[in-house]
């Protein structure tokens, strides 16, 4: 496939995303709800372009648009910044922001938005922690429940989850910082959620290092680690390896 992008002809060998396309080609498209780890998206609409084909000129997310042959795309158009600043502050309204948004934002000349903040915190369009929740950790402990401006992200019937494992993958990939895990004592909290979880101590130092539903899970997934191997926190796994290295008796 043969297309232009800002003016530079590519030529592209596999199917690809047109942001895949620019990643490599070193031209840089703002993002919020893709995330390389995920499954393109599409829903923040902050990647859009300007592609025309056979005539036709369209905007659409360069995340979940697949490069084909001919295309003229163009990334950065006045039309395009305009739109993009309007769509940071549609978003920001949703949000006190976090420092990562808000230099995403500030990157577009956004600092502040016209319209009413509602102080809902959660973008809700980026959809990041419902997608590594089942994409990534296998669980699906959260989702998109309610309907309309009531739509939120939550535990099924927004109640403690007996499904959720406390990784705290969701927290981590969070622009806003919207979920938070807290450790106290012998519980974990997933604050966002109303979840909290029992805390497994290490079985050599007695430290709290991880949930007991996470480390069940890594026995199951993980049957061929040796015995015992997840019930230690990472610091007593380091120091059992290296006294295997050096030969000393464990
Ligand atoms: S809680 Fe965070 S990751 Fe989940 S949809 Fe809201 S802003 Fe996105
Ligand atoms: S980054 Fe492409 S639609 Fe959100």
């Amino acid at each position: 496939m043969k297309v232009t992008i800002d003016g530079q002809e590519a030529e592209v060998q596999e199917e690809k995303t047109i942001l895949e396309l620019a990643i490599e080609l070193n031209i840089e498209i703002p993002t919020l709800c893709h995330h390389d780890g995920l499954e393109p998206y599409g829903a923040c609409r902050l990647c859009i372009v300007e592609i025309e084909k056979n005539g036709n000129k369209v905007l659409d997310a360069s995340c979940t648009r697949y490069v084909e042959d001919g295309m003229i795309i163009k990334t950065a158009t006045e039309e395009l910044v305009e739109k993009r600043k309007l769509i940071a502050e549609l978003l920001l309204a949703r949000t006190s922001g976090s420092k990562e948004l808000k230099e995403r934002f500030e990157k577009l000349g956004v600092t502040k938005s016209r319209f009413e903040s509602k102080d809902y915190d959660c973008l809700l369009y980026c959809g990041r922690c419902v997608r590594v929740c089942k994409e990534k950790v296998g669980i699906e402990a959260i989702s998109f429940v309610g309907r309309g401006h009531d739509t939120k992200v939550g535990t099924p019937f927004s109640i403690d989850s007996d499904v959720c494992i406390g990784c705290g993958a969701c927290a981590e990939i969070c622009p806003t910082g919207t979920i938070k895990v807290k450790d106290e004592g012998s519980t974990r909290y997933i604050q966002y959620f109303n979840t909290k979880l029992k805390l497994k101590e290490c079985q050599e130092c007695g430290k709290f290092f991880s949930t007991e539903k996470m480390i069940g899970k890594l026995k199951e997934d993980f049957p061929s680690f040796p015995e015992g191997y997840f019930d230690l926190c990472e610091t007593c796994k380091k120091i059992k390896e290296i006294k295997k290295f050096l030969g000393v008796k464990q």
